[in-house]
C-alpha cells in the first residue's frame, strides 16, 4: 500500500491518492520520510465513511496521532516500507534538446518531492530496436539508458518492480524548468546507506587557524589564452610573499594527472569541473586559499561549484579577454590549429563559452596588465579580511 498525501486539512485529515494496495481502518502505518508510526482511524470516500479502500483511489484518511506531515509525504504499511536513499540505479528516457551531461546538476521531481540530482555514471544506452546494451558517454534526444544517480538529499521511492508509481521521476532543467528526462528507479544503491560521513576532530577552522588565514576559493574563468594562468600564478606568488598558504590548480596541469582521462567534449568538461570543484572543497577544508584556473565554460558547473561553498568562501573572477585578442596572443599555437581544423571542440570556435553575469570580480585584461589584475584580486581578498 502506498498513500500519497496531496492536502492536509486543519483538523489533520489527509487527502490523497491511494496509489496501490488496500487500506483498512486499524492498519499500522509509517510516514515514509520521517519514520513516525501511527494507525488509520478513519477512511472517507465520496463523503462516506469506509472500513477499507482499494487503490487506485482518491481518499481522505485520519490517523490516530497528530503527526507533523506535509504535502508529498508517502504513507506506507509499517511492515512494508518504501526505500529511502540518495543514490540509485535508474532507467532514463532522455527528452532534452541538448544531450545528457553526466555530472551536471538537474532538478529531480518525484511523486513525493523535489531535489537536485546528477548522473554519476551512465552505464549503457539501450538500443531502441534490439534492447541491446551499448556503451555510451551521453544520451541524445529520444534515447534511453541505464545510469547511476546521486542526489543532494535522500528521497522515498520504490523500485519499479515493487511499485511503478513511486519509482517514477522526472529531470528538469534547473533554470528553465523544461522537462529533460523521464525515468524510473530500478533499485537503491546499497553504498548510499553504508557510506556514512566520518566526523573528524580537527576541522576546517582549526586547520585554517594554524595557517593564520581565512580559506577561500578564487575561481578564475575565461577563454584559453585569456591570461588566467599568468594572473593566477602572480596571485599565488603574492600570497606566498605575504606568508599565506595558497594552492593553484591549473587546467592544463590537472589534465596531466587526475583528469588525464578527460577530453574536451561538453560531457568531459562537465566532469572536469565537477572533479576540480570537489578538489577545491577538500583543499578549502584543509585551510588553503585555493586558486582555480580553468576555462570552466558552462554557467551550470560554475554555479554547482559555488553551491559547494559558503557565500563568502567563493570568489568568481571573470578574466575577460575577447576571442580576437586571445587568438592574437595564442601562446600555445592552439588557435592556429583550431583555425586549420586540427583541434575539435575548441572553446570560442565549435565549443561554447558562457560568460559569468555576476562575478565577484570582472577583469578586463585588455585595459589592465596581469600585474594590476593580480593586485586587484589581492585587494579584494584584503578588503574581505582574508
Ligand atoms: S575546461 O573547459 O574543461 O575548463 P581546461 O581549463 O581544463 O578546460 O583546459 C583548457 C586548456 O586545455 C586550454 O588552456 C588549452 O591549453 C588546452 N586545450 C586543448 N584542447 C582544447 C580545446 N579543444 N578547447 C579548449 N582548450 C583546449
Amino acid at each position: 500500500m502506498r498513500f500519497h498525501v496531496t492536502a492536509i486539512s486543519a483538523s489533520n485529515q489527509l487527502r490523497g491518492d491511494l496509489l496501490t494496495g488496500d487500506l483498512h481502518t486499524g492498519d499500522r502505518i509509517v510516514i515514509a520520510t520521517s519514520g513516525q508510526l501511527s494507525q488509520v482511524r478513519n477512511i472517507f470516500s465520496e463523503g462516506e465513511t469506509r472500513d477499507s479502500a482499494a487503490g487506485p483511489a482518491t481518499l481522505t484518511i485520519e490517523l490516530t496521532d497528530m503527526l507533523p506531515l506535509s504535502v508529498g509525504n508517502i504513507i506506507a504499511p509499517a511492515d512494508a516500507r518504501p526505500e529511502v536513499a540518495d543514490q540509485f540505479e535508474a532507467k532514463l528516457n532522455w527528452q532534452g534538446r541538448d544531450e545528457l551531461l553526466p555530472g551536471r546538476s538537474y532538478q529531480l521531481v518525484t511523486v513525493n518531492g523535489n531535489t537536485i540530482a546528477s548522473i554519476s555514471k551512465l552505464k549503457y544506452r539501450l538500443d531502441q530496436a534490439s534492447g541491446q546494451h551499448i556503451a555510451a558517454n551521453t544520451l541524445q534526444t529520444g534515447e534511453s539508458g541505464i545510469c547511476n544517480m546521486a542526489l543532494t538529499a535522500a528521497i522515498v521511492f520504490d523500485p519499479v518492480a515493487v511499485n511503478p508509481e513511486t519509482s517514477k521521476f522526472e529531470l528538469l532543467d534547473k533554470r528553465t524548468g523544461a522537462t529533460l528526462a523521464k525515468g524510473e528507479i530500478q533499485h537503491g544503491l546499497r553504498r548510499a546507506s553504508n557510506v556514512h560521513w566520518q566526523a573528524l576532530d580537527v576541522d576546517k577552522l582549526s586547520r585554517a587557524a594554524i595557517k593564520q588565514q581565512t580559506p577561500c576559493v578564487l575561481w578564475l574563468t575565461g577563454l584559453s589564452a585569456s591570461g588566467k594562468s599568468t594572473i593566477a600564478n602572480l596571485v599565488e606568488k603574492k600570497l606566498v610573499a605575504d606568508s599565506k598558504h595558497p594552492y593553484l590548480l591549473d587546467g592544463d596541469n590537472v589534465r596531466h594527472g587526475l583528469n588525464k582521462d578527460l577530453g574536451f567534449t561538453d560531457a568531459d568538461r562537465v566532469e572536469n569541473i565537477r572533479r576540480v570543484a570537489e578538489m577545491a572543497k577538500l583543499m578549502l577544508d584543509a585551510g588553503l586559499i585555493v586558486i582555480i584556473s580553468f576555462i570552466s565554460p558552462f554557467k551550470a558547473e560554475r554555479e554547482m561549484a559555488r553551491s559547494l561553498f559558503a557565500e563568502d568562501e567563493f570568489v568568481e573572477i571573470f578574466i575577460d579577454t575577447s576571442l580576437e585578442v586571445c587568438e592574437q596572443r595564442d601562446p600555445k599555437g592552439l588557435y592556429k590549429k583550431a583555425r586549420r581544423g586540427e583541434i575539435k571542440n575548441f572553446t570560442g570556435f565549435d565549443s561554447p563559452y558562457e560568460p559569468p553575469l555576476n562575478p565577484e570580480l570582472h577583469i578586463d585584461t585588455e585595459s589592465v596588465s596581469a600585474e594590476q589584475a593580480a593586485d586587484t584580486i589581492i585587494a579584494h581578498l584584503n578588503a574581505a579580511g582574508k
